[in-house]
Protein backbone atom coordinates (compact mmCIF):
# COMPACT_ATOMS: atom_id res chain seq x y z
CA UNK A 1 0.00 0.00 0.00
CA UNK A 2 1.26 3.38 -1.43
CA UNK A 3 -0.31 5.47 1.58
CA UNK A 4 1.56 7.07 3.88
CA UNK A 5 0.80 5.68 7.77
CA UNK A 6 -1.64 7.63 9.74
CA UNK A 7 -1.80 10.51 10.42
CA UNK A 8 0.53 11.33 7.42
CA UNK A 9 -2.01 11.00 4.65
CA UNK A 10 -1.82 13.98 2.32
CA UNK A 11 -4.08 17.29 3.05
CA UNK A 12 -6.63 15.75 0.03
CA UNK A 13 -7.27 13.00 1.71
CA UNK A 14 -8.26 14.93 4.75
CA UNK A 15 -10.61 17.28 2.89
CA UNK A 16 -12.27 14.28 0.80
CA UNK A 17 -12.94 12.85 4.38
CA UNK A 18 -14.06 15.95 5.88
CA UNK A 19 -16.63 17.05 2.67
CA UNK A 20 -17.94 12.91 3.15
CA UNK A 21 -18.62 13.62 6.59
CA UNK A 22 -20.28 17.12 5.97
CA UNK A 23 -23.83 17.29 4.86
CA UNK A 24 -24.72 18.14 0.78
CA UNK A 25 -26.09 21.74 0.53
CA UNK A 26 -29.71 22.41 0.39
CA UNK A 27 -31.43 25.24 -1.25
CA UNK A 28 -34.44 27.19 -0.03
CA UNK A 29 -36.48 30.23 -0.83
CA UNK A 30 -35.15 33.60 0.80
CA UNK A 31 -38.61 34.69 1.75
CA UNK A 32 -37.30 37.78 3.53
CA UNK A 33 -34.58 40.23 4.68
CA UNK A 34 -33.40 38.85 7.56
CA UNK A 35 -30.70 37.47 5.51
CA UNK A 36 -29.24 40.54 4.52
CA UNK A 37 -26.25 41.05 6.56
CA UNK A 38 -24.88 37.24 5.31
CA UNK A 39 -25.93 38.19 1.62
CA UNK A 40 -23.67 41.20 1.52
CA UNK A 41 -20.96 38.70 3.37
CA UNK A 42 -20.81 36.61 0.64
CA UNK A 43 -21.41 39.42 -2.05
CA UNK A 44 -18.41 40.98 -0.69
CA UNK A 45 -16.11 38.56 -1.27
CA UNK A 46 -16.58 38.28 -5.40
CA UNK A 47 -17.16 42.01 -6.50
CA UNK A 48 -15.13 45.01 -5.88
CA UNK A 49 -18.07 47.37 -5.28
CA UNK A 50 -20.17 44.84 -3.12
CA UNK A 51 -23.43 46.08 -2.09
CA UNK A 52 -24.17 46.84 1.38
CA UNK A 53 -26.54 45.06 3.81
CA UNK A 54 -29.56 48.14 3.49
CA UNK A 55 -29.13 47.53 -0.18
CA UNK A 56 -29.63 43.86 -0.39
CA UNK A 57 -32.08 44.50 2.72
CA UNK A 58 -34.53 46.47 0.34
CA UNK A 59 -34.30 45.28 -2.54
CA UNK A 60 -35.54 41.58 -0.34
CA UNK A 61 -38.57 43.81 0.85
CA UNK A 62 -39.69 44.59 -2.75
CA UNK A 63 -42.43 42.28 -3.92
CA UNK A 64 -40.37 41.92 -7.46
CA UNK A 65 -37.42 40.45 -5.67
CA UNK A 66 -37.37 36.72 -6.05
CA UNK A 67 -33.71 34.73 -3.91
CA UNK A 68 -32.38 31.55 -3.24
CA UNK A 69 -30.21 30.48 -0.52
CA UNK A 70 -27.82 27.50 -0.71
CA UNK A 71 -27.07 26.16 2.82
CA UNK A 72 -24.56 24.35 4.54
CA UNK A 73 -24.71 23.23 8.41
CA UNK A 74 -26.90 26.06 8.55
CA UNK A 75 -25.11 28.81 7.20
CA UNK A 76 -25.27 30.74 3.70
CA UNK A 77 -22.85 29.65 1.72
CA UNK A 78 -24.57 31.10 -1.70
CA UNK A 79 -27.57 32.87 -3.37
CA UNK A 80 -29.55 34.27 -6.69
CA UNK A 81 -31.33 37.24 -6.08
CA UNK A 82 -33.61 38.28 -9.51
CA UNK A 83 -36.34 40.64 -10.19
CA UNK A 84 -40.05 40.29 -11.92
CA UNK A 85 -41.69 41.94 -14.45
CA UNK A 86 -44.69 40.48 -15.86
CA UNK A 87 -43.70 37.33 -17.24
CA UNK A 88 -39.98 38.17 -17.86
CA UNK A 89 -37.14 37.75 -14.97
CA UNK A 90 -33.48 39.30 -14.34
CA UNK A 91 -30.92 37.77 -12.38
CA UNK A 92 -29.49 40.15 -10.78
CA UNK A 93 -26.67 38.08 -9.10
CA UNK A 94 -24.97 34.83 -8.03
CA UNK A 95 -22.69 34.12 -5.66
CA UNK A 96 -21.30 30.94 -3.91
CA UNK A 97 -19.11 31.22 -0.74
CA UNK A 98 -15.44 31.01 -2.04
CA UNK A 99 -14.67 27.72 -0.26
CA UNK A 100 -17.65 26.01 -1.93
CA UNK A 101 -16.49 27.64 -5.74
CA UNK A 102 -16.06 25.01 -8.06
CA UNK A 103 -18.27 22.74 -6.39
CA UNK A 104 -20.77 22.40 -8.85
CA UNK A 105 -23.19 24.15 -5.92
CA UNK A 106 -24.10 26.80 -8.53
CA UNK A 107 -25.96 24.63 -11.10
CA UNK A 108 -28.74 22.99 -8.40
CA UNK A 109 -28.99 26.54 -6.72
CA UNK A 110 -29.99 28.16 -9.98
CA UNK A 111 -32.23 24.97 -11.14
CA UNK A 112 -34.42 25.63 -7.95
CA UNK A 113 -34.44 29.50 -8.82
CA UNK A 114 -35.09 28.67 -12.27
CA UNK A 115 -37.77 26.51 -11.63
CA UNK A 116 -39.30 28.46 -8.84
CA UNK A 117 -39.41 31.72 -11.39
CA UNK A 118 -41.00 29.20 -14.12
CA UNK A 119 -43.95 28.34 -11.53
CA UNK A 120 -44.35 31.95 -10.93
CA UNK A 121 -45.08 32.58 -14.57
CA UNK A 122 -41.45 33.78 -15.86
CA UNK A 123 -41.01 32.67 -18.95
CA UNK A 124 -37.87 34.32 -20.16
CA UNK A 125 -34.93 35.22 -18.17
CA UNK A 126 -32.28 37.64 -18.69
CA UNK A 127 -28.97 38.62 -17.18
CA UNK A 128 -25.65 40.37 -17.68
CA UNK A 129 -21.79 38.81 -17.45
CA UNK A 130 -18.47 39.96 -17.78
CA UNK A 131 -17.09 38.35 -20.88
CA UNK A 132 -14.13 37.66 -18.70
CA UNK A 133 -15.71 35.42 -16.03
CA UNK A 134 -15.29 32.19 -17.09
CA UNK A 135 -17.01 30.10 -14.57
CA UNK A 136 -20.10 32.23 -14.81
CA UNK A 137 -20.10 31.55 -18.43
CA UNK A 138 -19.75 28.17 -18.55
CA UNK A 139 -22.49 27.83 -15.55
CA UNK A 140 -24.54 29.89 -17.46
CA UNK A 141 -24.47 28.16 -21.04
CA UNK A 142 -25.03 25.02 -19.15
CA UNK A 143 -28.42 25.83 -17.38
CA UNK A 144 -29.66 26.95 -21.37
CA UNK A 145 -28.82 31.06 -21.19
CA UNK A 146 -27.35 31.53 -25.05
CA UNK A 147 -25.87 35.04 -25.75
CA UNK A 148 -28.45 38.21 -27.15
CA UNK A 149 -25.86 40.79 -26.98
CA UNK A 150 -22.64 42.66 -25.96
CA UNK A 151 -21.75 46.17 -23.55
CA UNK A 152 -18.86 47.47 -24.75
CA UNK A 153 -16.47 48.85 -21.24
CA UNK A 154 -19.88 48.16 -19.25
CA UNK A 155 -17.88 47.20 -16.16
CA UNK A 156 -15.69 49.15 -14.31
CA UNK A 157 -13.02 46.63 -12.80
CA UNK A 158 -11.25 47.83 -9.41
CA UNK A 159 -7.50 48.36 -11.85
CA UNK A 160 -9.81 51.76 -13.68
CA UNK A 161 -10.02 49.28 -16.44
CA UNK A 162 -13.04 48.53 -18.57
CA UNK A 163 -14.82 44.93 -19.47
CA UNK A 164 -17.49 44.07 -21.90
CA UNK A 165 -20.89 42.79 -20.36
CA UNK A 166 -22.25 39.74 -22.22
CA UNK A 167 -25.98 39.99 -22.24
CA UNK A 168 -27.42 36.70 -22.24
CA UNK A 169 -31.13 34.85 -22.09
CA UNK A 170 -33.10 31.54 -21.33
CA UNK A 171 -36.57 30.78 -22.32
CA UNK A 172 -38.00 28.66 -19.59
C1 LIG B 1 -19.85 31.94 -10.92
C2 LIG B 1 -20.11 31.05 -9.70
C3 LIG B 1 -21.48 31.42 -9.12
C4 LIG B 1 -20.14 29.60 -10.17
O1 LIG B 1 -20.45 28.78 -9.06
P1 LIG B 1 -19.74 27.36 -8.84
O2 LIG B 1 -20.56 26.54 -7.92
O3 LIG B 1 -18.33 27.62 -8.46
O4 LIG B 1 -19.86 26.76 -10.32
P2 LIG B 1 -19.31 25.37 -10.86
O5 LIG B 1 -18.44 24.67 -9.87
O6 LIG B 1 -20.49 24.62 -11.42
O7 LIG B 1 -18.40 25.86 -12.07
C5 LIG B 1 -19.00 26.41 -13.21
C6 LIG B 1 -18.18 26.01 -14.43
O8 LIG B 1 -16.99 26.79 -14.45
C7 LIG B 1 -15.86 25.93 -14.47
N1 LIG B 1 -14.81 26.61 -13.71
C8 LIG B 1 -14.71 26.69 -12.38
N2 LIG B 1 -13.64 27.47 -12.06
C9 LIG B 1 -13.09 27.86 -13.23
C10 LIG B 1 -11.99 28.69 -13.58
N3 LIG B 1 -11.25 29.26 -12.63
N4 LIG B 1 -11.73 28.92 -14.90
C11 LIG B 1 -12.50 28.36 -15.85
N5 LIG B 1 -13.58 27.56 -15.60
C12 LIG B 1 -13.85 27.33 -14.29
C13 LIG B 1 -16.32 24.60 -13.88
O9 LIG B 1 -15.54 23.52 -14.32
C14 LIG B 1 -17.74 24.55 -14.43
O10 LIG B 1 -17.72 24.16 -15.78
P3 LIG B 1 -18.53 22.87 -16.27
O11 LIG B 1 -19.98 23.14 -15.93
O12 LIG B 1 -18.27 22.80 -17.72
O13 LIG B 1 -17.97 21.73 -15.47
C15 LIG B 1 -19.00 31.18 -8.62
O14 LIG B 1 -17.75 30.91 -9.22
C16 LIG B 1 -18.96 32.54 -7.96
O15 LIG B 1 -19.62 32.78 -6.95
N6 LIG B 1 -18.16 33.50 -8.53
C17 LIG B 1 -18.06 34.84 -7.98
C18 LIG B 1 -19.31 35.65 -8.26
C19 LIG B 1 -19.63 35.73 -9.74
O16 LIG B 1 -18.77 35.90 -10.59
N7 LIG B 1 -20.94 35.61 -10.05
C20 LIG B 1 -21.44 35.62 -11.42
C21 LIG B 1 -21.61 36.99 -11.97
S1 LIG B 1 -22.98 37.84 -11.26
Amino acid sequence: MNRPAFPFWPMEWWMAWWEALTPPPSVSLLSDASQAGALARIHATAFARPWEPHEFERILCERSSFAHGLWRSGTLQGFVLSRRAADEAEILTVVIAPALRGGGHARGLLREHMNGLALAGTRRIHLEVDEGNMPALKLYKRMGFTQVGARTGYYLKADGSRATALTMSAEL
